[in-house]
């Protein structure tokens, strides 16, 4: 249990409306529900300097609110130009009702 940090409550990630997690020492993640299921990905798209939560969420694909370029939420496939780069994915867990994941090794 020690290796996990929790990220958020479950209940507070709304279908279609990914959540920012900010925390020390950690890249900016962003957590989404899509028809029930969770997903954590980073937040920051790999194109430019955008928070893809300020994106929207169509299903299972999130956009970029800068140039238009998508994700895969499930794999971080890049699906739209001009994203080219995949976003990194972390494995979740539920633990106490809470998001959790794996302590990302070496941090950022
Ligand atoms: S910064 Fe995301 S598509 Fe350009």
């Amino acid at each position: 249990m020690a290796n996990k940090l929790r990220l958020c409550q479950v209940a507070d990630v709304k279908d279609g409306e990914p959540v920012a997690i900010f925390l020390e020492g950690i890249p900016a993640l962003a957590v989404y529900n899509v028809h029930g299921q969770v997903f954590v990905t980073d937040n920051v798209c790999t194109h430019g300097n955008a928070m893809l939560t300020d994106g929207y969420q169509d299903g299972g694909i999130i956009e970029c609110p800068f140039h238009g370029g998508s994700f895969d939420i499930a794999t971080g496939a890049a699906k739209a130009f001009p994203c080219k780069v995949a976003l990194r994915t972390y494995p979740m867990t539920i633990e106490d009702g809470w998001v959790a994941i794996d302590k990302p090794e070496g941090g950022v």
